[in-house]
């Protein structure tokens, strides 16, 4: 195989109660991408459809994914990449994460797959770490493995796929307003208090228990985030009146879709989270601001050859 044409969702990461260790991927956005095999060593980007983008390799995510897994490979070609871009920058549905584990997937593919998918994950992961300044694996690791994912250890790395329940569905707002991912985290506190924790943990205990006892009702009232989304929610114009709208709607729960601005809610059946989406048309309609809404089963297989 010489070339290949992969699809990449877009993923919300955090999912309220487990910041930087939960992650979902989505059925209904992503990206797509072409990368091909070229005797000349290196990654070049000849292509960026849909955003503007840099095409330098040391400048783009993928570019720098890229150069990572080619760190630890031993194939001495070299990568052309043709990105097409569906998912904004700055839109809190894993874009970055998006063309950072596109490219590392289809590589390997073009190489036997000499590479685990956790490894995948790691070179992903610096080109997360190149825009956000941070290495967060959250949202690449749904990317890559699909589904709903753990990061249950950054040190080492420990991802673990989470149990789908059948009738859960995603309704994501995105306001078309930019928030960098590296400036939300500018507005977090890097100590959170015993109390805030205690809170936080049993949530998050309490979301895993639910999709394996796929009990619906524990899901919703484990989506909560007090340490988060008190500070983040402030950079999103009407995420109180969404969320609020959302849950009279119907939604299991609802927050900040990783870290923002889009905002996410789940719900049990497809009807639940096309009312979900008519509540958050019906509030964003008067703001004057431009949005899109997606309703999303869950995207089990993660990037895919198309
Ligand atoms: N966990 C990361 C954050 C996700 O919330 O900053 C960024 O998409």
């Amino acid at each position: 195989m010489e070339d290949i044409h992969v699809f990449c969702p877009a993923t919300i990461a955090n999912i309220s109660c487990g910041f930087d260790v939960l992650g979902l991927a989505l059925a209904s956005v992503g990206d797509e991408m072409v990368v091909r095999k070229i005797s000349k060593k290196g990654i070049f980007i000849s292509k960026i459809e849909g955003q503007n983008l840099p095409k330098e390799t040391h400048l783009n995510v993928a570019g720098i994914a890229g150069q990572a897994f080619m760190k630890k490979s031993t194939y001495q070609g070299g990568f052309e990449i043709e990105i097409y871009k569906q998912i904004k920058p700055g839109s809190g549905i894993g874009s970055s994460a998006a063309s950072s584990a596109a490219v590392v997937v289809a590589m390997n593919k073009l190489l036997g797959e000499p590479f685990s998918p956790l490894q995948l994950v790691e070179f992903a992961m610096e080109g997360e770490c190149s825009v956000s300044g941070i290495p967060h694996a959250d949202n690449v690791s749904a990317a890559i493995f699909g589904g709903i994912t753990l990061v249950r250890s950054y040190d080492p790395l420990d991802i673990i796929s989470l149990n789908i329940p059948k009738e859960i569905y995603v309704t994501v707002i995105h306001p078309q307003i930019e928030i960098k991912t590296s400036d939300s985290r500018k507005v977090l506190s890097s100590n959170i208090s015993l109390k805030n924790g205690i809170k936080q943990w049993g949530n998050l205990g309490g979301f895993i228990a639910g999709l394996y006892t796929e009990n619906y009702e524990l899901i919703g009232h484990s989506l909560k985030d007090y340490i988060v989304e008190p500070l983040r929610s402030k950079l999103i114009p009407f995420f109180h009146q969404i969320k609020l709208g959302s849950m009279e709607a119907g939604a299991l729960g609802c927050g900040i879709s990783g870290s923002g601005p889009s905002i996410y809610a789940l719900s049990k059946g497809c009807n639940k989270a096309e009312k979900v989406a008519s509540a958050m048309h019906h509030i964003y309609d008067k703001t004057g601001i431009d949005y899109d809404i997606h309703v999303s089963e869950i995207n089990i297989e993660g990037i895919k050859v198309l």
